[in-house]
């Protein structure tokens, strides 16, 4: 039987600090190298027919972080901005279309316009929605939600009565998109750490101890083909 790709994956990518660690490099080092695996990861992805991929980069609990290692993985956030915006023809081909999704509000400014200029100049890509999680949380995404409806309410546009599961949904930051069929989590931790939380209530979750910087296109397909095996009944028989 032919495989079946998850139409949206959702990957936690961590283990950089450890990886780097084993090697007595700085930590920022272990993302760097993370980076470069989340290239590869999302081409792949967009070549064996993902629709959507979500992937953790930064999340609203790590600005508890060193400040040396917070401005080092903003860095290696402004430099995939200048490479998406070098690369706008290239990124076309491959049909990736990228969104940023979070709470704005904390994020350096010179990040949040160019996180628009990018969206912007990616929008008619078709092939993969990048979902890039950077100060994100997935219980401010749902109060977030909440008070997006509220307004409503307040304006007279909703009753509360009429309020439904589908609002919530179409007011977090994935509106419009599938939920995850599959979560990915590398590096020997079995937790969803605040990631997806309201999009994930259906899906099937694969761990692994690789670490994010060894985790290859052949640990992907590993997860595919497991997530195969799983026999999804969504609260039916
Ligand atoms: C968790 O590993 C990882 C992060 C907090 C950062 C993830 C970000 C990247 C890999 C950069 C992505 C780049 C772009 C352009 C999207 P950890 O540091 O907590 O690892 P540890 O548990 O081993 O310490």
């Amino acid at each position: 039987m032919e495989r079946k790709i998850p139409e949206h994956i959702g990957i936690i990518m961590d283990g950089n600090g450890r990886w780097a660690k084993q090697r007595n490099l700085p930590r920022s080092e272990g993302h760097k190298a993370g980076a470069k695996v989340f290239r590869k990861i999302c081409e792949y992805a967009g070549e064996i027919g993902v629709k959507y991929i979500t992937f953790y980069a930064f999340s609203t609990e790590n600005w508890r972080r060193p400040p040396e290692e917070v401005e080092a993985l903003m860095n290696l956030f402004r430099d995939y901005l200048d490479e998406a915006e070098e690369r706008q023809e290239e990124n076309k081909q491959k049909g990736m279309r990228i969104h940023f999704i979070g709470h704005r509000e904390g994020v350096p400014m010179d990040l949040i316009s160019r996180f628009e200029t990018t969206e912007r100049d990616s929008r008619d890509a078709d092939k993969i929605d990048v979902n890039i999680a950077i100060n994100y949380g997935g219980r401010l995404e749902i109060v977030d939600a909440v008070k997006k409806i509220a307004h409503k309410v307040k304006d007279g546009e909703i009753n509360p009565e009429d309020i439904t599961e589908q609002d919530i949904s179409d007011n977090i930051y994935t509106a419009g998109q599938a939920d995850p069929d599959l979560i990915i989590r590398p590096s020997g931790e079995y937790r969803l750490s605040n990631f997806l939380i309201w999009q994930s209530a259906y899906s099937e979750f694969w761990f692994s101890d690789i670490l994010w910087p060894d985790f290859a296109e052949a640990d992907l397909d590993k997860a595919i083909d497991d997530f195969n095996n799983r026999n999804r009944r969504f609260g039916g028989v």
